[in-house]
Protein backbone atom coordinates (compact mmCIF):
# COMPACT_ATOMS: atom_id res chain seq x y z
CA UNK A 1 0.00 0.00 0.00
CA UNK A 2 1.61 3.33 -1.08
CA UNK A 3 1.71 6.33 1.52
CA UNK A 4 2.37 9.80 0.87
CA UNK A 5 4.72 11.76 3.78
CA UNK A 6 4.52 15.23 4.11
CA UNK A 7 6.29 17.73 6.20
CA UNK A 8 4.39 20.69 6.12
CA UNK A 9 4.61 24.60 6.00
CA UNK A 10 7.57 24.75 3.81
CA UNK A 11 7.76 27.60 0.84
CA UNK A 12 7.85 26.54 -2.58
CA UNK A 13 9.56 27.77 -5.18
CA UNK A 14 11.51 27.08 -8.71
CA UNK A 15 9.23 25.63 -11.29
CA UNK A 16 6.68 22.92 -12.08
CA UNK A 17 6.07 21.72 -15.37
CA UNK A 18 2.53 20.59 -16.41
CA UNK A 19 1.99 16.97 -17.84
CA UNK A 20 -0.74 16.37 -21.12
CA UNK A 21 -4.22 16.02 -19.64
CA UNK A 22 -5.39 12.90 -17.97
CA UNK A 23 -9.00 13.24 -19.20
CA UNK A 24 -8.09 13.45 -22.76
CA UNK A 25 -5.24 10.27 -23.11
CA UNK A 26 -7.70 8.40 -21.62
CA UNK A 27 -10.54 9.28 -24.47
CA UNK A 28 -7.60 9.49 -27.06
CA UNK A 29 -5.89 5.78 -26.58
CA UNK A 30 -9.63 3.82 -26.81
CA UNK A 31 -10.30 6.31 -29.98
CA UNK A 32 -6.87 5.22 -31.93
CA UNK A 33 -8.26 1.88 -32.57
CA UNK A 34 -10.99 3.48 -34.97
CA UNK A 35 -8.14 3.37 -37.69
CA UNK A 36 -6.12 0.41 -38.81
CA UNK A 37 -3.13 3.16 -39.41
CA UNK A 38 -0.74 4.41 -37.36
CA UNK A 39 -1.23 6.83 -34.35
CA UNK A 40 1.22 9.30 -33.08
CA UNK A 41 0.28 11.05 -29.76
CA UNK A 42 2.89 13.35 -28.17
CA UNK A 43 2.90 15.21 -24.52
CA UNK A 44 1.39 11.74 -23.00
CA UNK A 45 1.04 12.04 -19.03
CA UNK A 46 3.05 8.76 -17.77
CA UNK A 47 0.23 7.61 -15.08
CA UNK A 48 -1.77 4.58 -14.44
CA UNK A 49 -4.44 5.26 -16.23
CA UNK A 50 -2.17 5.45 -18.94
CA UNK A 51 -0.56 2.11 -18.53
CA UNK A 52 -3.86 0.10 -18.27
CA UNK A 53 -5.10 1.11 -21.71
CA UNK A 54 -1.79 0.95 -23.19
CA UNK A 55 -2.40 -2.75 -21.74
CA UNK A 56 -5.94 -3.05 -23.37
CA UNK A 57 -5.00 -1.60 -26.61
CA UNK A 58 -1.96 -4.53 -26.67
CA UNK A 59 -4.58 -6.97 -25.72
CA UNK A 60 -6.34 -6.32 -28.32
CA UNK A 61 -3.93 -6.43 -30.89
CA UNK A 62 -2.00 -2.99 -30.99
CA UNK A 63 1.56 -2.75 -31.07
CA UNK A 64 2.28 0.61 -28.86
CA UNK A 65 5.58 1.78 -27.98
CA UNK A 66 5.82 4.45 -25.31
CA UNK A 67 8.87 6.81 -24.96
CA UNK A 68 10.05 10.50 -24.22
CA UNK A 69 6.23 11.38 -23.85
CA UNK A 70 5.10 10.00 -27.07
CA UNK A 71 3.31 6.95 -27.52
CA UNK A 72 3.11 5.36 -31.14
CA UNK A 73 0.64 2.91 -32.02
CA UNK A 74 0.11 0.63 -35.05
CA UNK A 75 -3.58 -0.69 -35.08
CA UNK A 76 -2.96 -2.75 -38.38
CA UNK A 77 -3.96 -5.66 -35.98
CA UNK A 78 -6.71 -5.06 -34.25
CA UNK A 79 -9.10 -7.63 -33.15
CA UNK A 80 -12.66 -7.47 -31.98
CA UNK A 81 -12.21 -9.26 -28.29
CA UNK A 82 -14.27 -8.86 -25.14
CA UNK A 83 -13.25 -6.25 -22.31
CA UNK A 84 -13.62 -7.84 -19.28
CA UNK A 85 -14.45 -6.87 -15.74
CA UNK A 86 -10.48 -7.73 -15.24
CA UNK A 87 -9.98 -4.29 -17.53
CA UNK A 88 -12.86 -2.43 -17.66
CA UNK A 89 -13.20 -2.05 -13.75
CA UNK A 90 -10.16 -0.49 -13.35
CA UNK A 91 -11.06 3.41 -14.78
CA UNK A 92 -14.06 4.58 -15.66
CA UNK A 93 -12.58 5.55 -19.33
CA UNK A 94 -12.56 2.15 -20.06
CA UNK A 95 -16.38 2.85 -21.53
CA UNK A 96 -14.93 4.61 -24.32
CA UNK A 97 -14.05 1.11 -26.02
CA UNK A 98 -17.77 1.10 -26.27
CA UNK A 99 -18.11 4.16 -28.96
CA UNK A 100 -14.86 3.03 -30.61
CA UNK A 101 -15.70 -1.48 -31.00
CA UNK A 102 -19.46 -0.48 -31.99
CA UNK A 103 -17.62 1.70 -34.50
CA UNK A 104 -15.22 -0.24 -36.32
CA UNK A 105 -16.75 -4.04 -35.64
CA UNK A 106 -20.74 -3.29 -35.24
CA UNK A 107 -20.19 -5.58 -31.89
CA UNK A 108 -18.73 -4.80 -28.87
CA UNK A 109 -18.86 -6.83 -25.11
CA UNK A 110 -17.90 -4.45 -22.55
CA UNK A 111 -17.75 -5.33 -18.34
CA UNK A 112 -19.03 -2.25 -16.39
CA UNK A 113 -16.41 0.56 -15.95
CA UNK A 114 -14.75 1.32 -12.96
CA UNK A 115 -13.63 4.55 -11.27
CA UNK A 116 -13.55 6.69 -8.57
CA UNK A 117 -16.66 6.44 -5.84
CA UNK A 118 -18.38 9.90 -6.18
CA UNK A 119 -21.67 9.24 -7.01
CA UNK A 120 -24.02 7.15 -9.11
CA UNK A 121 -22.13 8.00 -11.95
CA UNK A 122 -25.13 6.01 -14.25
CA UNK A 123 -24.17 5.98 -18.22
CA UNK A 124 -28.22 6.56 -19.50
CA UNK A 125 -27.24 9.22 -21.74
CA UNK A 126 -24.35 7.21 -23.24
CA UNK A 127 -27.01 4.44 -23.96
CA UNK A 128 -30.00 6.37 -24.90
CA UNK A 129 -28.15 7.92 -27.67
CA UNK A 130 -26.31 4.76 -28.19
CA UNK A 131 -29.66 3.44 -29.26
CA UNK A 132 -30.80 6.07 -31.21
CA UNK A 133 -27.86 5.22 -33.60
CA UNK A 134 -29.44 1.80 -34.25
CA UNK A 135 -27.32 0.05 -31.49
CA UNK A 136 -28.89 -2.72 -29.63
CA UNK A 137 -27.74 -3.00 -26.50
CA UNK A 138 -28.04 -6.01 -24.03
CA UNK A 139 -27.45 -4.79 -20.62
CA UNK A 140 -26.20 -8.09 -18.39
CA UNK A 141 -25.59 -8.65 -14.77
CA UNK A 142 -22.13 -6.58 -14.88
CA UNK A 143 -21.64 -5.85 -18.71
CA UNK A 144 -23.43 -4.82 -22.25
CA UNK A 145 -23.42 -6.45 -24.89
CA UNK A 146 -23.59 -4.42 -28.11
CA UNK A 147 -24.47 -4.85 -32.05
CA UNK A 148 -25.78 -2.93 -34.68
CA UNK A 149 -26.37 -3.56 -38.39
CA UNK A 150 -26.13 -0.36 -39.92
CA UNK A 151 -24.58 2.52 -37.66
CA UNK A 152 -27.06 5.48 -38.38
CA UNK A 153 -26.49 9.37 -37.41
CA UNK A 154 -29.31 10.85 -35.88
CA UNK A 155 -29.80 13.97 -33.87
CA UNK A 156 -29.14 13.91 -30.52
CA UNK A 157 -30.46 16.37 -27.01
CA UNK A 158 -28.31 15.37 -24.04
CA UNK A 159 -30.46 15.71 -21.35
CA UNK A 160 -27.42 16.61 -19.24
CA UNK A 161 -23.65 17.77 -20.82
CA UNK A 162 -21.87 14.86 -19.77
CA UNK A 163 -18.07 14.97 -21.06
CA UNK A 164 -18.38 10.89 -21.38
CA UNK A 165 -21.48 10.90 -23.37
CA UNK A 166 -20.36 13.26 -25.84
CA UNK A 167 -16.93 11.91 -26.70
CA UNK A 168 -18.42 8.51 -26.75
CA UNK A 169 -21.50 9.74 -29.21
CA UNK A 170 -18.55 11.40 -31.00
CA UNK A 171 -16.53 7.99 -31.17
CA UNK A 172 -19.46 6.37 -32.46
CA UNK A 173 -20.44 8.57 -34.98
CA UNK A 174 -17.37 8.92 -36.81
CA UNK A 175 -17.95 5.77 -38.91
CA UNK A 176 -21.46 6.09 -38.79
CA UNK A 177 -23.66 6.53 -41.99
CA UNK A 178 -25.11 10.17 -42.62
CA UNK A 179 -24.64 12.86 -40.11
CA UNK A 180 -24.98 13.25 -36.01
CA UNK A 181 -25.77 16.25 -34.10
CA UNK A 182 -24.67 16.66 -30.88
CA UNK A 183 -26.71 19.59 -28.78
CA UNK A 184 -26.52 20.12 -25.50
CA UNK A 185 -22.89 18.95 -25.69
CA UNK A 186 -20.46 19.46 -23.50
CA UNK A 187 -17.51 21.66 -23.98
CA UNK A 188 -14.78 21.09 -22.16
CA UNK A 189 -11.50 21.21 -23.99
CA UNK A 190 -10.85 17.97 -23.74
CA UNK A 191 -13.59 17.13 -26.33
CA UNK A 192 -11.45 19.39 -29.13
CA UNK A 193 -8.69 17.43 -28.26
CA UNK A 194 -10.53 14.30 -29.16
CA UNK A 195 -12.17 15.95 -32.02
CA UNK A 196 -8.50 17.05 -33.21
CA UNK A 197 -7.13 13.84 -33.46
CA UNK A 198 -10.40 12.11 -34.91
CA UNK A 199 -9.77 15.55 -37.57
CA UNK A 200 -6.43 14.81 -38.33
CA UNK A 201 -7.43 10.61 -39.41
CA UNK A 202 -9.63 12.47 -41.54
CA UNK A 203 -12.72 12.13 -39.49
CA UNK A 204 -15.42 15.33 -39.93
CA UNK A 205 -16.20 17.02 -36.14
CA UNK A 206 -17.33 20.43 -36.68
CA UNK A 207 -17.91 22.95 -33.47
CA UNK A 208 -16.14 20.11 -30.35
CA UNK A 209 -16.12 22.57 -28.11
CA UNK A 210 -18.91 23.88 -28.15
CA UNK A 211 -22.18 22.87 -26.90
CA UNK A 212 -23.38 22.11 -30.67
CA UNK A 213 -21.04 19.37 -32.93
CA UNK A 214 -21.71 18.03 -36.00
CA UNK A 215 -19.91 14.52 -37.14
CA UNK A 216 -20.33 13.86 -40.97
CA UNK A 217 -19.74 10.37 -40.83
CA UNK A 218 -16.66 9.05 -43.20
CA UNK A 219 -15.63 5.47 -45.07
CA UNK A 220 -12.48 5.09 -43.39
CA UNK A 221 -9.88 6.71 -41.05
CA UNK A 222 -6.47 7.50 -41.70
CA UNK A 223 -3.04 7.76 -39.67
CA UNK A 224 -3.84 10.12 -36.73
CA UNK A 225 -1.55 12.59 -34.87
CA UNK A 226 -2.39 14.76 -31.84
CA UNK A 227 -0.54 16.48 -28.93
CA UNK A 228 -2.25 16.01 -25.48
CA UNK A 229 -3.54 19.52 -24.34
CA UNK A 230 -2.17 20.14 -20.51
CA UNK A 231 -3.65 18.96 -17.76
CA UNK A 232 -6.34 22.10 -17.02
CA UNK A 233 -6.77 20.32 -13.37
CA UNK A 234 -3.94 19.71 -12.43
CA UNK A 235 -2.15 23.23 -13.02
CA UNK A 236 -5.51 24.21 -11.00
CA UNK A 237 -4.17 22.19 -8.48
CA UNK A 238 -0.64 23.22 -8.01
CA UNK A 239 -2.11 27.01 -8.68
CA UNK A 240 -3.69 26.25 -5.37
CA UNK A 241 -0.63 25.12 -3.76
CA UNK A 242 0.91 28.45 -5.06
CA UNK A 243 -1.53 30.63 -3.61
CA UNK A 244 -0.87 29.15 -0.29
CA UNK A 245 3.08 28.61 -0.14
CA UNK A 246 4.55 29.62 -3.06
CA UNK A 247 7.18 32.54 -3.47
CA UNK A 248 7.07 32.64 -7.62
CA UNK A 249 6.09 29.20 -8.50
CA UNK A 250 5.87 29.07 -11.72
CA UNK A 251 3.14 26.92 -13.08
CA UNK A 252 4.35 26.23 -16.92
CA UNK A 253 2.96 24.55 -19.53
CA UNK A 254 -0.69 25.72 -18.82
CA UNK A 255 -3.86 27.33 -21.06
CA UNK A 256 -4.50 29.93 -19.31
CA UNK A 257 -7.98 29.73 -20.92
CA UNK A 258 -8.90 26.61 -19.83
CA UNK A 259 -8.31 27.19 -15.92
CA UNK A 260 -10.07 30.99 -16.34
CA UNK A 261 -12.75 30.39 -13.49
CA UNK A 262 -9.97 28.64 -11.06
CA UNK A 263 -7.93 32.25 -11.57
CA UNK A 264 -11.15 34.50 -11.05
CA UNK A 265 -11.74 32.59 -7.70
CA UNK A 266 -8.25 32.62 -6.68
CA UNK A 267 -8.03 36.49 -7.70
CA UNK A 268 -11.21 37.38 -6.09
CA UNK A 269 -9.62 35.96 -2.93
CA UNK A 270 -6.62 38.24 -3.20
CA UNK A 271 -3.98 36.13 -4.75
CA UNK A 272 -1.74 37.70 -7.58
CA UNK A 273 -0.14 35.82 -10.07
CA UNK A 274 1.54 37.46 -13.46
CA UNK A 275 1.12 35.66 -17.00
CA UNK A 276 3.57 34.94 -19.42
CA UNK A 277 2.83 32.90 -22.80
CA UNK A 278 1.98 29.69 -21.51
CA UNK A 279 3.29 29.98 -17.68
CA UNK A 280 1.83 31.53 -14.78
CA UNK A 281 3.98 32.84 -11.49
CA UNK A 282 2.54 32.68 -8.47
CA UNK A 283 3.10 33.43 -4.61
CA UNK A 284 1.26 33.52 -1.63
CA UNK A 285 -1.30 36.22 -0.43
CA UNK A 286 -0.65 37.49 3.12
CA UNK A 287 -4.10 37.51 3.99
CA UNK A 288 -6.93 35.55 1.98
CA UNK A 289 -10.18 36.91 1.77
CA UNK A 290 -13.46 35.02 2.27
CA UNK A 291 -14.52 33.21 -1.43
CA UNK A 292 -17.65 31.19 -2.93
CA UNK A 293 -17.29 28.35 -5.16
CA UNK A 294 -19.88 26.53 -6.98
CA UNK A 295 -18.84 23.39 -9.17
CA UNK A 296 -20.48 23.79 -12.56
CA UNK A 297 -20.17 21.91 -16.04
CA UNK A 298 -17.06 24.09 -18.65
CA UNK A 299 -16.80 26.87 -18.33
CA UNK A 300 -17.77 26.48 -15.21
CA UNK A 301 -15.52 25.91 -12.01
CA UNK A 302 -14.48 22.21 -12.80
CA UNK A 303 -16.07 19.85 -10.13
CA UNK A 304 -12.30 18.21 -10.38
CA UNK A 305 -10.89 21.04 -8.76
CA UNK A 306 -13.61 21.00 -5.72
CA UNK A 307 -11.86 19.43 -3.67
CA UNK A 308 -8.49 20.68 -3.50
CA UNK A 309 -10.26 24.25 -3.90
CA UNK A 310 -11.91 23.12 -0.50
CA UNK A 311 -9.03 22.90 1.33
CA UNK A 312 -8.04 26.65 0.06
CA UNK A 313 -11.15 27.83 1.89
CA UNK A 314 -9.95 26.89 5.09
CA UNK A 315 -7.26 29.60 5.10
CA UNK A 316 -9.80 32.52 3.76
CA UNK A 317 -10.49 34.72 6.82
CA UNK A 318 -14.74 34.60 6.79
CA UNK A 319 -17.01 32.09 5.77
CA UNK A 320 -16.52 30.21 2.80
CA UNK A 321 -19.68 28.65 0.99
CA UNK A 322 -18.32 25.56 -1.32
CA UNK A 323 -21.18 23.75 -3.74
CA UNK A 324 -21.04 20.68 -5.57
CA UNK A 325 -23.46 20.97 -8.35
CA UNK A 326 -21.90 17.71 -10.50
CA UNK A 327 -21.38 14.58 -8.05
CA UNK A 328 -24.04 13.10 -5.39
CA UNK A 329 -20.98 12.25 -2.94
CA UNK A 330 -18.17 14.77 -3.37
CA UNK A 331 -17.58 15.59 -0.19
CA UNK A 332 -16.09 12.54 1.58
CA UNK A 333 -12.89 14.18 2.23
CA UNK A 334 -14.50 16.66 4.45
CA UNK A 335 -14.17 14.76 8.00
CA UNK A 336 -10.45 14.09 7.17
CA UNK A 337 -10.12 18.25 6.41
CA UNK A 338 -12.05 19.20 9.99
CA UNK A 339 -10.24 16.10 11.78
CA UNK A 340 -6.60 18.17 10.52
CA UNK A 341 -8.61 21.39 12.31
CA UNK A 342 -10.50 22.71 9.70
CA UNK A 343 -14.02 23.85 10.79
CA UNK A 344 -16.70 23.10 8.07
CA UNK A 345 -20.25 21.78 8.44
CA UNK A 346 -21.67 19.90 5.54
CA UNK A 347 -25.17 19.99 4.13
CA UNK A 348 -26.44 18.25 0.94
CA UNK A 349 -24.26 18.95 -1.21
CA UNK A 350 -23.21 22.30 0.61
CA UNK A 351 -20.19 22.76 2.86
CA UNK A 352 -19.84 26.16 4.65
CA UNK A 353 -15.85 26.46 5.26
CA UNK A 354 -15.50 28.94 8.37
CA UNK A 355 -11.84 29.91 8.48
CA UNK A 356 -9.16 30.91 9.11
CA UNK A 357 -8.04 28.03 10.92
CA UNK A 358 -4.86 26.08 11.07
CA UNK A 359 -4.54 22.81 9.90
CA UNK A 360 -2.29 20.38 11.86
CA UNK A 361 -0.56 17.45 10.22
CA UNK A 362 -2.07 13.58 11.26
CA UNK A 363 -3.07 10.25 9.23
CA UNK A 364 -5.36 10.63 6.71
CA UNK A 365 -7.15 8.90 3.69
CA UNK A 366 -7.85 9.73 0.16
CA UNK A 367 -10.88 8.54 -0.39
CA UNK A 368 -10.88 9.33 -4.11
CA UNK A 369 -8.20 10.64 -6.89
CA UNK A 370 -9.45 14.68 -6.26
CA UNK A 371 -9.97 13.73 -2.35
CA UNK A 372 -6.06 12.65 -2.31
CA UNK A 373 -5.38 15.94 -3.97
CA UNK A 374 -6.83 18.02 -1.04
CA UNK A 375 -5.34 15.72 1.63
CA UNK A 376 -1.85 16.39 -0.40
CA UNK A 377 -2.78 20.45 0.06
CA UNK A 378 -3.57 20.22 3.61
CA UNK A 379 -0.79 18.23 4.59
CA UNK A 380 1.59 20.68 2.54
CA UNK A 381 -0.05 23.80 4.74
CA UNK A 382 -0.59 21.98 8.25
CA UNK A 383 2.09 21.93 10.80
CA UNK A 384 3.90 18.61 11.40
CA UNK A 385 3.81 15.50 9.38
CA UNK A 386 0.81 14.49 7.76
CA UNK A 387 0.85 11.13 5.91
CA UNK A 388 -1.92 9.94 3.71
CA UNK A 389 -2.96 6.81 2.42
CA UNK A 390 -4.71 5.16 -0.20
CA UNK A 391 -2.87 7.33 -2.46
CA UNK A 392 -2.98 4.62 -5.11
CA UNK A 393 -5.78 7.70 -6.40
CA UNK A 394 -3.94 10.12 -6.59
CA UNK A 395 -1.33 8.57 -8.41
CA UNK A 396 -3.65 7.53 -10.89
CA UNK A 397 -4.35 11.61 -11.96
CA UNK A 398 -1.38 13.63 -11.51
CA UNK A 399 2.01 12.33 -12.76
CA UNK A 400 5.34 12.25 -11.16
CA UNK A 401 3.46 14.26 -8.01
CA UNK A 402 6.56 13.57 -5.56
CA UNK A 403 9.28 14.72 -7.79
CA UNK A 404 7.34 17.86 -9.04
CA UNK A 405 6.67 18.91 -5.53
CA UNK A 406 10.15 18.07 -3.79
CA UNK A 407 11.71 19.80 -6.97
CA UNK A 408 10.55 22.81 -6.12
CA UNK A 409 11.62 22.31 -2.04
CA UNK A 410 8.36 20.41 -0.59
CA UNK A 411 9.51 17.68 1.78
CA UNK A 412 7.19 14.64 0.96
CA UNK A 413 8.03 11.16 0.50
CA UNK A 414 6.23 7.99 -1.20
CA UNK A 415 6.48 5.08 0.77
CA UNK A 416 5.28 1.79 -0.70
CA UNK A 417 4.13 -0.52 2.30
CA UNK A 418 3.43 -4.20 1.79
CA UNK A 419 -0.56 -5.07 2.47
C1 LIG B 1 -15.57 13.38 -16.76
C2 LIG B 1 -14.19 13.38 -16.17
C3 LIG B 1 -14.23 13.67 -14.69
C4 LIG B 1 -15.02 14.94 -14.41
C5 LIG B 1 -16.38 14.93 -15.12
C6 LIG B 1 -17.13 16.23 -14.99
C7 LIG B 1 -13.04 11.79 -17.58
C8 LIG B 1 -12.41 10.44 -17.71
N1 LIG B 1 -13.59 12.09 -16.40
O1 LIG B 1 -16.26 12.31 -16.12
O2 LIG B 1 -12.89 13.81 -14.23
O3 LIG B 1 -15.25 15.03 -13.02
O4 LIG B 1 -16.20 14.64 -16.51
O5 LIG B 1 -16.37 17.26 -15.48
O6 LIG B 1 -13.03 12.58 -18.50
N2 LIG B 1 -24.39 11.47 -15.88
C9 LIG B 1 -25.59 10.83 -16.00
N3 LIG B 1 -25.80 10.01 -17.06
C10 LIG B 1 -24.83 9.78 -18.00
C11 LIG B 1 -23.61 10.43 -17.88
C12 LIG B 1 -23.40 11.28 -16.80
O7 LIG B 1 -26.47 11.00 -15.17
O8 LIG B 1 -25.09 9.02 -18.93
C13 LIG B 1 -24.14 12.34 -14.72
C14 LIG B 1 -23.02 11.78 -13.83
O9 LIG B 1 -23.52 10.85 -12.90
C15 LIG B 1 -22.50 13.02 -13.17
C16 LIG B 1 -22.65 14.08 -14.28
O10 LIG B 1 -23.62 13.57 -15.18
O11 LIG B 1 -23.31 13.38 -12.10
C17 LIG B 1 -21.34 14.38 -14.99
O12 LIG B 1 -20.91 13.25 -15.69
P1 LIG B 1 -19.98 13.32 -16.96
O13 LIG B 1 -19.87 14.72 -17.48
O14 LIG B 1 -20.40 12.25 -17.89
O15 LIG B 1 -18.59 12.92 -16.33
P2 LIG B 1 -17.62 11.77 -16.73
O16 LIG B 1 -17.47 11.71 -18.21
O17 LIG B 1 -17.96 10.53 -16.00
Amino acid sequence: MKRIIIDGGQEISGTIKISGAKNSIVALLPASILTNGKCVIKNVPDISDVRILLEMLEYLGSVVSFEDETIIIDNSNVQNKDITEEFASQLRASYYFMGSMIAKFHHAKIAFPGGCVIGSRPIDIHLDSFRKMGIKIEEKVNEFIMDVDKLEGNYLYLNFPSVGATINIILASVLAEGKTIIENAAKEPEIANIASFLNSMGARIFGAGTSKIIIEGVKELKDGFVEVIPDRIEAGTYLIIGALLGNNLKIENVIESHIDSMLYKLKEAGVKYKSCGNSIEISRAKELKPINIKTTVYPGFPTDLGQPISTFLTQCNGECLFEETIYENRLRHIPHLNAMGANIKVFDNKALVIGKTPLHGRKVKATDLRAGASMLVAGLIADGRTEICNIEHLLRGYERIVDKLSSVGVKIELIDLPE
